[in-house]
C-alpha cells in the first residue's frame, strides 16, 4: 500500500514537471523563455563596472534562451526620476521581469512598492536596498531579491592589501603613522561607505595608526578623481596611501600620483576595487599595489538566474551574495586570465 502510493506519488511529480517544462532550479526551458520580456535599468551608461556587469548580463540571458528583441536595457543617465520613468514604462508594456541597478538605493522602497504592485518580479542588482527593505520582501512574501557582494568584505580586502605590506615599510615617513586620503564614490550609496569604513578598519585592526589627511567625492568617475588626487597630493605631499572606492577612480589617482612625480610601491600605496582590466594590469606593472576583484560575472548569471528562476514560477531568495577576491601582484594574472 505504501509503496503505491509512493509510486503514485512520483509519478503525479513527474507529470507536473512535464507540464510546467521544468524539473528543478535552472533547468527552465529555453523555449519558456523566447517570448518573454525582461527589461534592465542600470543607473548610468557612463560607468566601467556596470558595463561589464550590462553587457554580461544580456550575452547570458541570450544564452539561456531569451531572444534578443525581448530584452530592453536602459541607461538611468545617474537621475533617479528618468530611471523610475523607465521603470513605469517596463510596466506598461508589461515585462514578465525586472532587473534594477538603482541610481538611488534610498528609491528602493518606492520602486519596490511600484513594481511588485504591478505583479512584475523584480531583481535589484549592485546597489543594494539594505537589510529592513530586504526583511520587507521577506514579511511580505513578494517576489523581490537582491543580487550583490557585501561591500564589508571589499573595505577589509582593501585594508588588509595595504597591512600585508608591513606597517613600516607603509610608513613612509617613518612617524608612526599612516598617513592616507580617501576618494569615495558616491556617497549614499552602501559600497562607498562600507569601503571607506571597512579599509580603515582593517589597518587598525592590524595595529596600525592612520591619520586621514583628506577624504573627497569622486562619485566613482576617474576624472573627478584624478583632478581630486591632484589637489590632494599637492596640499598632503605627506600621503602614504591612496584609497579609492572603485578602479575607475583609482586609475584617474593613478594619473595624478605620476604627473606629481611619484612613484607606487616606492613612495606611496594605492589601493581599488572592481578589478578592471586596465587596472589588473596596473597591479601585475606594480604602478597599482591592489585591487579586490568585484565578481561581475558570477553577479550577473546570479541576477539571470533569479530572473529566470520568477518567470517560471519559482521564488528565490531575498539576498544573493557573491564574495569579493583580493587583488595583489601574486595572482593578478590568474584574475586577468578570468575576466578576459
Ligand atoms: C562598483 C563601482 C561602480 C558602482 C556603481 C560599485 O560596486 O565598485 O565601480 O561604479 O558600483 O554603483
Amino acid at each position: 500500500m505504501k509503496r503505491k502510493l509512493i509510486s503514485l506519488l512520483t509519478v503525479a511529480a513527474l507529470m507536473i514537471a512535464m507540464l510546467t517544462g521544468c524539473s528543478s532550479k535552472n533547468e527552465v526551458g529555453a523555449e519558456q523563455l523566447a517570448d518573454k520580456k525582461v527589461g534592465v535599468c542600470i543607473y548610468q551608461f557612463n560607468d566601467n563596472f556596470m558595463t561589464l556587469f550590462r553587457n554580461e548580463l544580456q550575452n547570458y540571458l541570450v544564452s539561456k534562451g531569451f531572444s534578443e528583441e525581448n530584452i530592453t536595457i536602459v541607461d538611468g543617465a545617474n537621475n533617479q526620476d528618468t530611471q523610475t520613468a523607465q521603470i513605469q514604462e517596463f510596466i506598461d508594456n508589461k515585462v514578465d521581469v525586472l532587473i534594477v541597478n538603482l541610481v538611488n538605493s534610498s528609491s528602493a522602497g518606492t520602486i519596490t512598492d511600484l513594481v511588485a504592485g504591478a505583479g512584475i518580479p523584480l531583481v535589484y542588482i549592485n546597489r543594494e536596498p539594505g537589510p529592513a527593505e530586504e526583511q520587507r520582501w521577506a514579511d511580505k512574501n513578494m517576489n523581490v531579491c537582491y543580487v550583490g557582494c557585501d561591500a564589508r568584505q571589499s573595505g577589509t580586502y582593501q585594508g588588509e592589501i595595504i597591512s600585508d605590506i608591513g606597517k613600516n615599510k607603509v610608513d613612509l615617513n617613518k612617524d608612526g603613522k599612516v598617513q592616507y586620503i580617501m576618494i569615495e564614490g558616491d556617497p549614499e550609496n552602501i559600497d562607498a561607505q562600507y569601503r571607506t569604513k571597512y579599509s580603515i578598519k582593517a589597518l587598525q585592526d592590524a595595529g596600525i595608526n592612520v591619520q586621514c589627511l583628506d577624504d573627497q567625492i569622486g562619485n566613482w568617475d576617474m576624472d573627478a578623481a584624478k583632478q581630486l588626487v591632484a589637489e590632494s597630493l599637492a596640499a598632503h605631499p605627506q600621503t602614504e596611501v591612496v584609497f579609492c572606492n572603485n578602479d575607475a577612480m583609482a586609475l584617474g589617482a593613478l594619473e595624478s600620483i605620476k604627473a606629481a612625480g611619484r612613484t607606487v610601491g616606492t613612495d606611496i600605496y594605492l589601493v581599488g576595487c572592481d578589478a578592471l582590466a586596465e587596472a589588473v594590469d596596473d597591479v601585475i606593472a606594480g604602478t597599482m599595489t591592489g585591487t579586490v576583484f568585484n565578481d561581475h560575472i558570477t553577479q550577473s548569471h546570479s541576477a539571470g538566474d533569479a530572473a529566470i528562476n520568477y518567470v517560471a514560477g519559482i521564488g528565490n531568495d531575498h539576498y544573493i551574495g557573491c564574495n569579493y577576491v583580493k587583488v595583489t601582484k601574486d595572482n593578478a594574472k590568474k584574475i586577468l586570465d578570468s575576466v578576459k
